[in-house]
């Protein structure tokens, strides 16, 4: 079965389509950063108007890059929430005429789950389940036992910032850019990762919960009691430092998952996934604890749509299917 998926969670507009939920025959992803990279953030108004624009020519281009037309497509898939209303409006509004009108299937996806599918779609993921899996984004950051493709178990989330936020309002506040993940990821490879002791919060705790707020202040304080200005050596050190406090809490809280359930496969997913100290540190530690680590390939970590169709096959295969009344929802805990 062919699936068209659409993701407009937040500020790239996507569509794929993709063959039994494991093969991708198109994948386009139009990002909006240029136009939100100048708020240092997300502006919510400008990402649902963007979306309006892009929506149309983005599944255009995948069902031409796909040689297929609308009527080669079995069902639809569509990111219903978490994410901005009005951003997750405008791909469903589409989804439903679609669906509507080649009078085929639609599915609604929920779009933390859907990061997790992305594992399927690269060349190595877990041979069974269950296994846990952190998905670790720009709004989230979330524990889950994955029970199969559609079952997940939540076992700790962020009380406060999400991993991915936490980069982007350092990144910002140091006046690096945005989005902040991948500057400080690039700037930290220059400093060193112990020249600044930053707190490691909730370790102490033993709930699976993250807290990032915390961490996100120290820095600001940090910087703002510095008596010297900020020298690019500093600056390293301090994306160095800051990084490895947040990817030692992630490995920390993962891997007492890990252990506390017995298993031995670990999924790490979600834009913050794209990191490279992190995926060292985790595949290291996955090593010394024989544990199978297994990370998407970096363009299926951040927002796509591909990840979409694969989570709306196995919901389709389960017989799920949503009718014209299916209504965006903005966070996790309201998901139906
Ligand atoms: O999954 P994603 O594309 O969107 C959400 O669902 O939020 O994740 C975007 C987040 C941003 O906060 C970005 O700064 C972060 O992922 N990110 C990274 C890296 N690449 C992207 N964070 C750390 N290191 C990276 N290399
Ligand atoms: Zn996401």
């Amino acid at each position: 079965m062919k699936i068209l998926a659409i993701e407009t969670s937040c500020d790239e507009t996507a569509a794929a389509l993709v063959e039994d939920g494991a093969h991708i025959l198109a994948d386009i992803v139009a990002s909006q950063v240029s136009i939100h990279s100048k708020y240092g953030g997300v502006v919510p108004e400008l990402a649902s108007r963007r979306h309006v624009e892009a929506i149309l020519p983005v599944i255009e281009e995948a069902l031409s890059k796909s040689g297929q037309t609308l009527y080669e497509v079995g069902a639809i898939a569509v990111t219903q929430g978490p994410g901005l209303i009005g951003s997750l409006l405008t791909g469903l509004a589409v989804a439903k005429s679609l669906a509507y009108v080649l009078n085929i299937p639609l599915v609604g996806v929920n779009h933390i789950y859907s990061h997790i599918e992305a594992i399927f779609l690269s060349p190595a993921s877990p041979r069974d389940f269950p296994f846990i899996a952190l998905v670790i984004s720009g709004g989230h950051t979330v524990l889950f036992r994955v029970e199969d493709h559609t079952q997940m178990i939540l076992l700790g989330r962020t009380r406060d910032d999400a991993a991915g936020e936490a980069f982007d309002k350092v990144a910002k506040f140091l006046g690096l850019g945005y989005p902040g993940g991948v500057i400080i990821d690039q700037l930290a490879k220059k400093g060193d990762p112990q020249a600044i002791s930053f707190p490691r919060p909730f370790l102490e705790n033993d709930s699976f919960d993250f807290s990032f707020s915390g961490l996100k202040t120290a820095v600001l304080q940090y910087v703002r009691h510095l008596k010297e200005g900020l020298t690019p050596a500093l600056i390293g050190n301090i994306a160095a430092s800051f990084q490895e406090a947040v990817v030692d809490t992630l490995l920390a809280k993962t891997m007492r998952a890990v252990k506390y359930h017995k298993l031995k496969q670990v999924v790490i997913v979600g834009g913050v996934a794209c990191n490279s100290r992190l995926r060292e540190k985790f595949k290291q530690a996955g090593q010394e604890n024989e544990i199978a680590v297994f990370f998407p390939l970096p363009k299926l970590c951040t927002d796509n749509a591909a990840m979409v169709a694969a989570a709306g096959y196995h919901l389709l295969l389960k017989g799920q299917r949503a009718n014209l009344g299916l209504n965006a929802y903005s966070r996790l805990a309201e998901a139906p």
